[in-house]
């Protein structure tokens, strides 16, 4: 009767949303990518095949002592020759997107002093052709930290306003021989995590520094780090006009810079530390969106700093206008603040003038490594602050992830149990979830990483894989991660 009319049509209700493809408990938009991210240098190894030119790393690494471990990436994971294998792991864990980045001196060897090696731009054809039989989309980033070695040697790379015309010549030639297939792009991956690293602390190639940093190539602490991001956010609003004016509407696509960003807390109720706090933001992110979302270095910057921060002019400015499509962000970690404009601190990260007079102490679960701790609700609450200071622009979480130290002397049954991995990505996407349902306009997310790789300075003494390499070997196997994600995804993604 009537009744059972009414029970049916509600059980069919209740099973609507299901077959629709949506769900309550998922708040991700349709379409949303579900992805792993990676870079060239920390990938492909291949270091000298097919006409590639040397990097800056490449050069670097083979240096003594500079790497914890002693290793380089010349094999790595070898992803060059194995992005098949690789692609067939990712269509196991049902990811609808890979982040990986285009080497630079496999495409321009020697930038525009040499030609370009279409051997290497057919190595990202056949990657990103793989991909796309599988339903992946690419999510390409132009720059991760590799240059080719020749435009250090030449000109010093990012110190010259020489750096641009390169970066153009790049970008125009990866838009027109990849960008049909490419609804993605990355100009700059994290140039303010890399140009402290780079241009005060002289840890990251080309190592300069000077004064309280020691140890490195004579350079100017205080002000290169600025000229040297004052150059790449150039080059980024170059690259985006270049895609508007020819590539954009063509191909479709959409184009972004992904950045280092931490959550940051105000340690104590005070209006110093309050102030400090906004302080801490403006000197490691809204240095890079600012300009690109305002036209103008953040004020607290121009106040600090005064004649040591380029100015833009008038055509600058005119191209900074060409802005972004959406805002990447790599997010590991979140810090207390405290200020140091009023009172006296250690020194450390952010103290020095030029770092914006404050100090940072880790919030949450410690890890060893003090860019890395676990305060999943800093997710949540960086979203927020970004949602709120950029107008709610399109989102990204580029890349989140745990690294664990790892030594030869592990069992398979520690390494492949990777419980922390799970617990801190589990947390993360929780928030990330409250975010969007709070109206972040957050469109994807990439897990650091796929694979165990090459972690910088730490070479592989850190592993951030889903699945573990055996660098003797170059078996891939997943981690208890792996399943964990793949359950995740299949719980949570949509389709339009
Ligand atoms: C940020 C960088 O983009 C990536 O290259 C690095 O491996 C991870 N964070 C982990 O440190």
């Amino acid at each position: 009767g009537v009744t059972m009319e009414i029970l049916l049509f509600l059980f069919i209700c209740s099973l609507a949303p299901i077959s629709l493809g949506f769900h309550h408990s998922s708040p991700f938009p349709t379409n949303f990518l579900f992805g792993t991210a990676s870079s060239s240098y920390q990938y492909e190894g291949a270091y000298l095949n097919d006409g590639k030119g040397l990097s800056n790393w490449d050069v670097f690494t083979h240096k003594p002592g500079v790497i914890s471990d002693g290793s380089n990436a010349d094999v790595t994971t070898d992803q060059y020759h194995r992005y098949l294998e690789d692609i067939d792991i990712m269509e196991a864990i049902k990811v609808n997107s890979y982040r990986f980045s285009i080497s630079w001196p496999r495409i321009l060897p020697k930038g525009r002093f040499g030609e370009v090696n279409f051997a290497g731009i057919d190595y990202y054809n056949r990657l990103i052709d793989a991909l796309l039989l599988k339903g992946i989309q690419p999510f390409v980033t132009l720059f991760h930290f590799d240059i080719p070695q020749e435009l250090e040697d030449r000109y010093g790379g990012w110190l010259s306003p020489q750096s641009l015309e390169d970066f153009q010549l790049f970008a125009d030639i990866c838009f027109k021989y990849l960008g049909d297939r490419v609804k993605y792009w990355v100009t700059f991956n994290e140039p303010n995590h890399l140009v402290p690293l780079a241009y005060r602390r002289g840890k990251f190639p080309p190592c300069r520094c000077s004064g309280e940093f020691g140890d490195c190539n004579e350079g100017d602490s205080e002000k290169e780090p600025f000229l040297a991001a004052h150059n790449m956010i150039l080059s980024h609003a170059a690259a985006v006009d270049i895609y508007r004016n020819k590539y954009q509407t063509q191909q479709g696509g959409k184009i972004g810079i992904v950045l280092h960003c931490d959550s940051f807390e105000p340690l104590t109720n005070s209006t110093p530390d309050k102030l400090a706090t906004e302080r801490a933001q403006s000197f490691t992110i809204n240095w890079i969106l600012d300009p690109i979302l305002f036209g103008k270095y953040p004020k607290e910057m121009e106040m600090i700093l005064g004649t040591i921060l380029p100015k833009f002019s008038g055509s600058d400015k005119a191209k900074l206008k060409r802005g972004l499509d959406f805002i990447g962000i790599n997010h590991y970690a979140s810090y207390y603040v405290r200020d140091c404009v009023s009172s006296v601190c250690e020194s450390g990260q952010g103290v020095s003038t030029t770092e914006g007079l404050y100090q940072q102490s880790a919030i949450g679960g410690l890890t060893p490594f003090d860019w890395l701790n676990v305060y999943p609700r800093g997710m949540k609450k960086l979203l927020n602050y970004l949602k709120d200071r950029y107008n709610n622009t399109p989102m990204f979480i580029t890349e989140n992830g745990y690294g664990n130290l790892y030594n030869p002397d592990l069992t398979e049954e520690e390494y492949l149990n990777d419980f922390k991995r799970i617990e801190y990505m589990s947390g993360h996407l929780d928030n990330l979830m409250a975010a969007i349902r709070e109206g972040a306009d957050v469109r994807g997310y990439f897990a650091w990483s796929l694979l165990d790789n090459f972690e910088w300075l730490y070479g592989f003494s850190i592993r951030f894989g889903l699945h573990h390499v055996d660098f003797t070997t170059l078996k891939r196997t997943p981690k208890l991660s792996a399943s964990w994600y793949k359950n995740f995804i299949e719980k949570h993604m949509t389709h339009s």
